[in-house]
């Protein structure tokens, strides 16, 4: 089994953050706290227009810019688009893809292509994958999302991919609901069998990271980190929270301290 100790924060800002000097005094708000922190990477993905003010300041390897999606090809007539190149030259080392609020307006085949454009690049895309309802179908509906994307990605540097279960019943819902660990292990265990299949080897699939997102806040995130086996968390509506950000980054260090160093009992 591959070590991969730091866990990974990436705070999707999605459209909750609308100008200039919000995004960089919310990045600049918890840098020093992330720059210190020992077990934890995180990684924020402002909406593409700030991605280059905001990634002026990265000066950490624990603090990292990436962006919520981008465009495959490097340049041309594409108008509103914003390639992985020009995300790339803006400071982004992560890209968001396949995320659920993109979903319906791209096809399968986007995605992938995306995928490889950002893997060409030398970036790391962050693919979302999730099924719709909890129904008797959910397991092909999620096989069947990794087969769109894999199938068509050159299987090269697994180390460099990241897979987020985020299933579309605990995303941004009025009311928050999250899976329970248990039901992202049994999605876990989904996902890694699949990819088995489709890389045709397990070791590809211990350098894969895999994050859980959905709901995630301050007061459910150690429910993951102590039942789950999970290399990080993608965080949508509360990752403009300072405050909230902060509590989460205290509750994964405590708990990585706590796997690292567990204190023994007295005889
Ligand atoms: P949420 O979003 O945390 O607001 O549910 C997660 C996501 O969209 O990545």
């Amino acid at each position: 089994m591959i070590r991969k100790p730091k866990k990974l924060i990436v705070a999707n800002w999605k459209m909750n953050v609308t100008k200039e000097e919000e995004a960089e005094g919310l990045f600049l708000s918890i840098k020093n706290v992330v720059n210190k922190l020992e077990y934890t990477k995180v990684v924020c993905c402002p909406p593409h227009m700030y991605v280059n003010q905001v990634a002026r300041h990265v000066d950490h390897r624990n603090y990292r810019v990436g962006g919520q999606d981008a465009y495959p090809e490097e340049s041309g007539s594409r108008t509103g688009e914003t390639s992985v190149l020009m995300m790339k030259n803006a400071g982004a080392e992560y890209i968001i893809l396949g995320h659920s609020e993109r979903r319906h307006l791209e096809t399968k085949s986007d995605v992938a292509r995306k995928v490889t454009a950002v893997l060409e690049h030398d970036m790391v895309p962050i693919i979302c994958v999730g099924e719709e309802q909890r129904d008797r179908n959910w397991k092909k509906a999620l096989t069947q999302q990794l087969k769109d994307v894999f199938n068509r990605v050159p299987k090269k540097n697994p180390e460099n991919i990241i897979i987020a279960y985020e299933p579309i019943w605990a995303i941004s819902g009025e009311k928050k609901n999250p899976a329970t660990s248990t039901e992202y292990m049994e999605a876990l265990d989904v996902i890694k069998k699949e990819l088995k299949k489709i890389f045709k080897t397990s070791t590809a699939v211990d350098k894969i990271r895999f994050l859980y997102g959905g709901s995630l806040d301050d007061k459910n995130i150690e429910e993951f980190l102590k039942n789950a086996e999970v290399d990080g968390f993608l965080v949508g509506r509360v990752s403009h929270d300072p405050r909230i950000l902060m509590t989460m980054f205290r509750l994964v260090e405590d708990h990585m301290q706590r796997e690292m160093f567990p204190i023994k009992e007295e005889e």
